[in-house]
């Protein structure tokens, strides 16, 4: 063995090395991004269940089309190969097919015919998914809700029930949500990806789209239009609940507000006088902001600032105590509060359950 080839066995080597790792790597990363919701791949709704068996058409016929123009192209080059010296010893030009009349159709029509029946399922899909299904036809509960974008959280509100609340949507198993949206500030997307597709959130002028959600459970939804620094950080969740959790969730959302005592009622009393009735709306008190979130039922959600926190009393003190910490650019400002204030707010804003 020369050196020549011992350098060239080496290299093969390294190459072989480097291969086998990038192909490690991509399969980690494809695997990783499979992982957990919110994902296209597992719908929970009608429409994002057509969306998704059309995916799945295409990659099937792109898969077919790949098969057939590659196997070809192996085949011929097997077939037709000069390669190696005894294949070279014998081999003679091939028939040339300049003009073949019968290939030219064959390559024209077959494609033709193959994205006619593509574009036939594509349409089809859409017309499905954009027509709003009447309710009286399905005969399923019909849940109103309006969404309204805010830079950067998601205000929901049910008018048929007199609900407003943020972050967190509610909606009974099988029902028909239609959905209309609007924002306050900047254009956002609304997209829930297990109920379908994104619909654009804009100042000025409300769009509608609907979904049917099919199976219980929480769904991740994510604002899918950049719009500003906490972009990332404007999530919701969807919690899809048989009618019965559905209707005890309602009774709560519309239940007075508490009597209050000690910490909390303290809480209160603070909140009231100071600066957070100038943004926050809690019914059935003075404060009726509209800038911040609706807090009357604050203490039954279970995330908090665009879904950037899970709400329990820790993660509650911390966003009182420096907003700008956990959440960079929100519009919630600090307010320089004292640890016992925190304590008490905590307790009250926890008790509005
Ligand atoms: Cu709202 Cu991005």
């Amino acid at each position: 063995m020369n050196v020549r080839m011992k350098g060239e066995k080496r290299g093969r080597m390294l190459t072989n090395r480097i291969v086998r790792r990038l192909v490690g790597v991509a399969f980690i990363i494809f695997v990783a991004g499979c992982a957990g919701a919110p994902s296209t791949l597992s719908p929970a709704s009608t429409s994002a269940q057509r969306i998704t068996d059309l995916m799945w058409g295409f990659a099937a016929a792109a898969a077919l089309g790949f098969l057939v123009v590659e196997g070809l192209l192996l085949y011929s080059l097997s077939r037709f190969s000069y390669y190696g010296k005894e294949r070279l010893e014998k081999a003679s030009l091939p028939v040339q097919t300049e003009g073949n009349r019968f290939f030219e159709a064959a390559w024209t029509i077959i494609p033709a015919v193959f994205l006619l029946i593509l574009f036939i399922f594509t349409v089809t899909t859409l017309w499905a998914i954009t027509t709003r299904p009447s309710s009286a036809s399905a005969d399923p509960q019909v849940v109103n809700l309006h969404v309204v974008g805010h830079q950067w959280w998601w205000e929901f509100q049910y008018p048929d029930l007199n609900i407003v609340t943020a972050n967190e949507m509610h909606a009974p198993v099988n029902s028909l949500v239609y959905v209309s949206v609007d924002s306050v500030d900047v254009i956002h997307s609304f997209w829930v990806p297990q109920m379908g597709g994104k619909i654009d959130v804009i100042p000025g002028h409300t769009n509608h789209t609907w979904f049917q959600p099919t199976e219980a459970g929480t769904y991740i939804g994510e604002c899918s239009e950049y719009c500003g620094t906490e972009h990332a950080n404007m999530r919701m969740d969807l919690i899809v609940e048989t009618m019965d959790d559905f209707n005890a969730w309602v009774k709560q959302m519309q239940a007075p507000l508490p009597t209050l005592t000690g910490d909390a009622a303290q809480g209160e009393q603070d909140f009231l006088n100071g600066s957070c009735v100038g943004c926050h709306t809690i019914d059935g008190t003075k404060a009726a902001g509209i800038v911040g979130p609706n807090l009357t039922h604050v203490g039954s959600r279970h995330i908090l600032a665009g879904a950037v926190i899970v709400n329990t009393p820790d993660n509650l003190a911390a966003w009182l105590a420096n907003p700008q910490a956990i959440k960079p650019g929100a519009k919630m400002p600090d307010l320089g509060l004292t640890q016992s204030q925190i304590q008490r707010l905590v307790a009250f804003l926890e008790s509005l359950k």
